[in-house]
């Protein structure tokens, strides 16, 4: 094979607050020449996810963090063009934790072959990929809906929120969704079908759950912590369940902020708050993805992706997501 240049977005520095385009580098480099049990794969998509800022920084978590000099981590997708394993031939079609790069060299262990049938490869990164089955089983498993709850979901336009809201309806639920502008609010309630939408930049939260949910909450997906997640908890319902999805308001503060300390209401409400990690439902996927790819088919699950073109552009439309320019599924077409 002719040699072939990976253009690669590597960590330049740790940000403190949110990052800068300065924290990441772009350089080239040419693919070595594949040994016996490795494969090549060329990227076509790259999924950009608020995890990735965690593991900007030097802290402990649940997985590594990425060192300064080494690819950006993240979940793409791309297609074999070299193999030199039994595992995955030419042609075939994988995901896996490629990181921010144009290509990747694989041994091809923990890798996911696509099934191109339930629906455009892309999407194995996004609605039946990692963020479609986090909102499947924060929602169905952690909060268990019951027909006639009240849900309310934040960051309720993202990747991970417009799957929630929209599988709270399939099951019977009244949907209230908080986003960062009028037009999220429209598209979650105009195109996705939740029952009110609530800017939450603009509008009292407080005062405007008051009027969305009458007879309390019953169910929290949070995706963002702070001051929504205080309004929340306020209203809980006797048995509410809370899924700690993400706290993304914390992400990029230099300062961690205190909290929370309204937590007597789980007391006094008997409410379940429990955080989760989709990669504990591994097991799961392949029956969960056939569901999701269903609902898709029958119109009953739409989603927006918000696709930019070229890795280079991946550190200025990562800040952005961060910042809430984006609409739905944040993905990097790279090839
Ligand atoms: N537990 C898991 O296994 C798991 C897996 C995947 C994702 N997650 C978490 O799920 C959450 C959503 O992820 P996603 O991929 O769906 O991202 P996303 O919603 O597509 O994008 C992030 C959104 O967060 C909102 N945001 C940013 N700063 C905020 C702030 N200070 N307060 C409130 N909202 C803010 C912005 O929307 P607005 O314009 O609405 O502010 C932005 O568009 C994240 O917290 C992520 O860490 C968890």
């Amino acid at each position: 094979m002719d040699p072939k240049v990976n253009t690669k977005v590597i960590l330049a520095s740790r940000p403190t607050g949110y990052p800068t385009e300065e924290d990441f580098l772009i350089v080239e480099s040419e693919i070595p020449s594949l040994k016996e049990g490795e494969l090549i794969v060329k990227i076509d998509w790259l999924s950009l996810d608020p995890y990735m800022r965690g593991r900007m920084n030097d802290a402990r978590s649940y997985a590594p963090s990425v060192e300064v000099g080494d690819v950006m981590v993240g979940g793409a997708v791309g297609t074999v063009v070299e193999s030199r394993t039994p595992l995955f031939s030419v042609d075939e079609v994988v995901e896996g934790n490629f990181g921010w790069q144009s290509y990747a060299l694989s041994s091809g262990v923990g890798l996911r072959r696509v099934n191109p049938l339930l629906g455009p490869v892309r999407s194995s990164i996004g609605i039946l990929g990692m963020p479609g089955l986090t909102a499947y089983f924060g929602l169905l498993d952690v909060c268990q809906p019951l027909a006639g709850d009240t849900v309310v979901i934040s960051a309720a336009s993202g990747a991970v929120g417009q799957v929630v809201g929209q599988i709270a309806k399939i099951m019977g639920c009244t949907v209230i969704g908080t986003a960062g502008t009028d037009e999220k609010v429209r598209y979650i309630v105009d195109e996705l079908g939740f029952d009110v939408g609530i800017n939450y930049k603009n509008e009292n939260v407080g005062n405007s759950l008051d009027s969305a949910c009458p007879n309390g909450i019953d169910i929290y997906f949070d995706n963002v912590g702070g001051f929504v997640t205080d309004e929340v908890i306020k209203r809980i319902n006797t048995g509410a369940r809370i899924a700690i999805c993400g706290q993304i308001s914390q992400y990029n503060l230099r300062e961690p902020e205190l909290g929370p300390r309204n937590l007597f209401h789980l007391t006094k409400s008997q409410a379940k708050m429990q955080g989760f990690l989709v990669f504990a439902y591994e097991a799961q996927y392949d029956k969960a993805l056939n569901r999701i790819s269903k609902w898709i088919k029958a119109g009953k699950l739409k989603y927006r992706e918000d696709i930019v073109e070229g890795i280079s552009n991946a550190p200025k439309t990562f800040i952005g997501m961060l910042q809430g320019e984006n609409l739905g599924k944040t993905l990097i077409k790279v090839s």
